[in-house]
């Protein structure tokens, strides 16, 4: 388990932690197996009836390692065996319990795109979010292509997935993929309450329930793949390994003698 992930569970609520404050909590690999590992884990146990995400520090989180990007991110096409981040986004999409999410601060790229995947999600006032694939020479993962046109409608997903810009949590809850907006204080203790809602309510009716509000749950994990190829093809580009350098080198891209 990497050290960068908590996992403990609170009654019947499993809460799982971003906990690289440091690094603004930016996933690496060892990190997508510590979560897809406690997805599978709530998934198997008995006890375990609710899961919340929630974060260390100023920042939810980054999105993916920038470093793991351009190292490569092997075998993210691979339908076999797929790599950690993809084992994580399959574990999201594939839930049977219900997933919450607290948000306290920025949440950029998967650490929005994941939120698509929740049943319910809480943000402070303080929380951002932002999906810079575009930015980055790259194009929506986790199925948002998807979902975020369905949740949100396709102009306002097309401000954050293909115009790059960074909404406010008031923002967020008028899109539709945020439940609602509480101070900084108060939100770990009303994401608990909600997670600890759900856990108490009747299981099995629970688990039917979510799985008809997901009729189409295969279609989207089809869609993640698809993604996912795509991805993996735009990781090895000029324009991404521009704005990769460009990130390391903390300047802006320059793409205007690409493409
Ligand atoms: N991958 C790798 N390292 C990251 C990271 C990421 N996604 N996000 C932040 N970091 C690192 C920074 O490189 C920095 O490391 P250093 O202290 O060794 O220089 C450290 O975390 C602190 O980040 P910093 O950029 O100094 O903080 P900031 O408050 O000025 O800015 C962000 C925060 C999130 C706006 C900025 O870090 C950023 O744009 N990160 C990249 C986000 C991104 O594009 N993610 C991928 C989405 S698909």
């Amino acid at each position: 388990m990497s050290e960068h992930i908590t996992v403990s569970q609170d009654g019947a609520v499993l809460r799982v932690g971003f906990n690289r404050p440091e690094k603004k909590n930016a996933i690496t690999t060892d990190m997508y197996a510590g979560l897809a590992d406690a997805l599978q884990s709530a998934q198997d146990d008995n006890t375990v009836r609710a899961v919340m995400f929630e974060a260390q520090g100023d920042m939810f989180t980054s999105g993916n390692d920038i470093g793991d990007f351009m190292a490569g991110m092997s075998g993210l096409a691979d339908p076999h065996e797929p790599p950690p981040v993809m084992r994580f986004l399959l574990g999201l999409a594939s839930a049977e319990k219900p997933l919450l999410a607290a948000v306290q601060g920025g949440a950029v790229g998967v650490g929005v795109t994941m939120l698509l995947h929740c049943d319910l999600v809480y943000a402070s006032d303080k929380a951002t979010f932002h999906t810079p694939f575009v930015d980055l020479g790259l194009a929506p993962e986790a199925a948002s292509s998807l979902l975020l046109p369905r949740i949100a409608g396709h102009q306002r997903a097309a401000e954050m997935l293909m115009a790059g810009r960074k909404i406010s949590a008031a923002r967020a809850y008028e899109f539709g993929f945020v439940n609602d907006v509480v101070s900084p204080e108060a939100l770990a203790e009303t994401a608990l309450a909600a997670a600890r809602n759900l856990a108490a309510r009747a299981p099995t009716a629970i688990r039917a329930t979510k799985q008809l509000m997901r009729p189409d749950r295969e279609a989207i994990i089809a869609h993640m793949k698809q993604e996912s190829i795509q991805f993996a093809a735009l990781l090895k580009s000029p324009e991404f390994r521009e704005a990769g350098a460009a990130f390391m080198q903390k300047r802006k891209p320059d793409f205007s003698n690409l493409g």
